[in-house]
């Protein structure tokens, strides 16, 4: 993975996805544990559109839509249970390795912190999140950019999920984020969105995405 040289992330390409990064008996494997160890500790994250979106609105295309997203996700910021499980399979070890730090490095082109944060989300068929940026103006670290890794570990039951940019202040840009073992990377922020995962035919209640996610601050 670290002879991988993909061109660094900029404001104008803010980025990149690499197809079959992580083998793919090696994803099957990690989807497997992940749905063993980790389901258990997940926790729904529902926002909805609010109605007072329409209902509310007085002026004709004045609509506004905060982040709205369904999926779970489990919250490991806190030692608990979750964080427990995940600890137990190697998550956080594998997280904060030097050699993943130094693969984020190499594909965002920054010097990143090596004290990332650690999440995980699964997405079941129809689950998605609204447009959204991503930027954290009030965190003093963040405020100026920082860098997302995405590890995506779709089930074999998954048809597609796209990954939706924005380029030049358009929505114009697509990726299948579902395709087995890929890594995206991020230069937060930006406009993007994540479409509805869909099931292949009669395969739904097998269709989920794990997505571990590791958020790394630029280096002091
Ligand atoms: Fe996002």
């Amino acid at each position: 993975m670290l002879e991988r040289r993909e061109p660094a992330l900029t404001a104008d390409a803010p980025f990149a996805w690499i197809p079959g990064a992580i083998g793919r008996e090696t994803a099957a494997a990690m989807d497997g544990l992940l749905e063993k160890t980790m389901a258990p500790h997940l926790s729904p994250l529902s926002d909805a559109i609010p109605p007072e979106s329409i209902t509310g609105q007085t002026r004709n295309y004045q609509e506004r839509l905060r982040k709205v997203a369904r999926l779970r996700t489990a919250y490991l910021e806190r030692r608990g249970k979750a964080w427990a499980a995940a600890d137990r399979i190697g998550l956080f070890a594998m997280m904060r390795s030097p050699g993943f730090r130094q693969f984020a490095e190499a594909v965002a082109g920054r010097r990143l912190d090596p004290k990332l944060g650690v999440q995980v989300l699964r997405y079941a068929p129809g689950d998605y999140q609204g447009p959204h940026t991503d930027h954290h103006p009030e965190n003093p670290r963040a405020k100026d950019g920082y860098v997302d890794v995405h590890l995506s570990l779709p089930s074999a039951a998954v048809a597609d999920q796209f990954l939706v940019y924005a380029r030049d202040g358009h929505f114009s840009e697509m990726v299948n984020v579902a395709a087995p073992g890929g890594i995206a990377v991020y230069r937060l922020p930006f406009w993007h969105y994540t479409t509805p995962l869909r099931a292949k035919r009669g395969q739904a209640a097998v269709a989920r995405r794990w997505v571990i996610l590791g958020t790394f601050l630029y280096a002091k």
